[in-house]
């Protein structure tokens, strides 16, 4: 008995191994974690519990069957953060550069099948250099039954994929179907065909790093969600998202101790409009004094960043916020930040977060890059994730909210629980200018006269009471004590119940 004992140690000392200690220390060479050493950071201490260490691989081309190394290059299991369930896979660069075999494969869809079945996040770990070679089809069909997964997963529940290494070919297509992607800097690369091929074909000489690097997918292609600076932070930055979200789609988010005045009054709020209607002032400041204990977690920071996305929380409540940035591009919407705004509205329907818009649009970024890009179907994605929600919506306008954004923006005509506006709020269908200068285009000559009319206009509509007398908005309030009436505006939603009429599934302007 004892030798049994003595031997299962030893096949597990062995599989803990991995590619052996050479290819472990290359990979710290590199400035990366192991595959096992980043499951430890990422759950709970002594949470993980593995399935499969001893898997290994069928292959016996090329000389495969005399290195059978246990586990075949991916570490699977389950633990918790912060004591709640999520599956996890971690692929191992050591063995075969961390490539996906059929039983590789297999093993990721083991986890994924149970995580739909019992209601938890996955967390995959990407380090990979892509479909094992030696396997050839029977690795393409391995990752053909990961992607189903993805797709049946795909609002059950969280998919979060961490790039940490190569992500190459077939390869990203599992972490572009997951909810979030973050990235490593300097060690991870995103690409469907690689620098070489690029060369090859379209006579285009880049680097990884310029071709798929993270700082190309957090800024020009919107394909990953963040980036940190090493293995360590990023994935103590994924233990904090996790916290924000619900186990499954039939569960609520978690509820957090908190230690902020629900009530508490930020009188610095009722200056932070500047007296000039076309200056900038920083709404992340504003999103930063309603949270508790001014905590925010920023999703897509460097793309689009006339919007702003991420989850806060509010009585200790996870809220998915929306917010017009103007600072930049005025905080106009366009395609970038529309596109980015729909994915994140959608996810928090889908996991029951409810969503805080902070509205100060002056309406959709006009010229033809933005026609010819097809402006008209990425704005209405917004539009259309906002209308399906239903989840609670609270909006708060802060100044502008014109023309068709003012609807798009969780506007009280896209079932909006709860519009308040500043009294700094102007909600009209266009600027004062822009609308003297057409409704009194006869007087165009005539500066005195356009001034009077501007004047009259702003006196009119640049102000939240016509919208107000007719409903649309439910309450002006005072800037400093929006925490207060945002709070409790959510709170007597905890109980809301809306639902849309049955379908397959709708039909959102892709
Ligand atoms: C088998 C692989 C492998 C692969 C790497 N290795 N990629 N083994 N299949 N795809 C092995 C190497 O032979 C090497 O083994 C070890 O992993 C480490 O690789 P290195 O090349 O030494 O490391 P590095 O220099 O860091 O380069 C990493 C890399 C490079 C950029 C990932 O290995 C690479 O380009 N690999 C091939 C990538 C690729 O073309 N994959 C197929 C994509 S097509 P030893 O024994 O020497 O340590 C695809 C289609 C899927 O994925 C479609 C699904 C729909």
């Amino acid at each position: 008995m004892k030798d049994i004992l003595t031997e299962l140690e030893d096949r597990r000392a062995q599989a803990r191994l991995g590619g052996g200690q050479a290819r472990i220390d290359a990979q710290h060479g590199r400035g990366k974690l192991t595959a096992r050493e980043r499951i430890e950071l990422l759950l709970d201490e002594d949470s993980f519990e593995e399935f499969d260490m001893f898997v290994a691989h069928r292959c016996t081309d090329f000389g495969m069957e005399k290195q059978k190394p246990a586990g075949d290059g991916v570490i699977t299991g389950w633990g918790t953060i912060n004591g709640r369930m999520v599956y996890v896979f971690s692929q191992d660069f050591t063995v075969f550069g961390g490539s996906l075999s059929e039983t590789h494969a297999q093993k990721i869809c083991k986890i994924q099948d149970m995580a739909i079945q019992n209601g938890a996040p996955v967390i995959g770990i990407n380090d990979s250099g892509g479909a094992r070679i030696q396997e050839g089809v029977a690795s393409l069909a391995g990752y053909a039954e990961v992607f189903q997964r993805n797709i049946m997963a795909s609002g059950v529940v969280p998919q979060i994929s961490l790039i940490m290494g190569p992500c190459a070919g077939g390869a990203v297509y599992s972490p572009a179907m997951t909810d979030f992607i973050f990235m490593v800097r300097d060690t991870s690369y995103m690409f469907v065909t690689g620098p070489d091929v690029v060369k090859t074909v379209t006579n285009e000489q880049v680097t990884a790093e310029e071709l798929g690097g993270a700082s190309t997918h957090t800024k020009k292609s919107s394909v990953a969600d963040g980036a940190f600076e090493n293995d360590v932070e990023a994935l103590a930055e994924v233990r904090r998202l996790v916290d924000f979200l619900p186990l499954n789609n039939r569960e609520k988010p978690p509820v957090r101790p908190f230690f902020d005045e629900p009530g508490r009054v930020e009188e610095s709020l009722d200056t932070l409009i500047p007296e000039n209607a076309n200056t900038p002032y920083d709404m992340k400041e504003l999103i930063h004094k309603v949270a508790d204990e001014g905590d925010f977690f920023e999703i897509q920071e460097d793309f689009a960043k006339n919007i702003i996305t991420g989850f806060i929380r509010l009585e200790g409540q996870s809220v998915g916020v929306v917010a017009n940035q103007p600072m930049v591009l005025a905080g106009c919407l366009d395609i970038d930040s529309s596109r980015k705004a729909a994915r994140f509205v959608r996810f928090c329907d889908a996991f029951e977060i409810p969503i805080l818009t902070l509205v100060d649009v002056p309406g959709f970024l006009p010229g033809t890059g933005q026609e010819y890009g097809g402006v008209i179907k990425h704005g209405a994605k917004l539009l259309f994730a906002y209308g399906e929600a239903t989840v609670p919506k609270v909006t708060v306008i802060t100044r502008k909210a014109y023309g068709g954004a003012y609807d798009v923006m969780a506007s009280k005509h896209l079932r909006g629980d709860f519009n308040y506006a500043w009294p700094t709020a102007e909600i009209a269908v266009m600027g004062a200018k822009g609308a003297t200068e057409i409704i009194h285009r006869g007087d165009l000559g005539n500066a005195e006269k356009i001034a009077k009319h501007t004047a009259d206009y702003e006196e009119r509509f640049a102000n939240p009471f016509v919208a107000a007398e007719r409903g649309f908005i439910d309450e002006v309030i005072m800037p400093h004590s929006t925490r207060r009436r945002i709070s409790k505006a959510f709170a007597s939603l905890r109980t809301k119940k809306l639902t849309n009429p049955w379908k397959k599934h709708d039909n959102i302007p892709l």
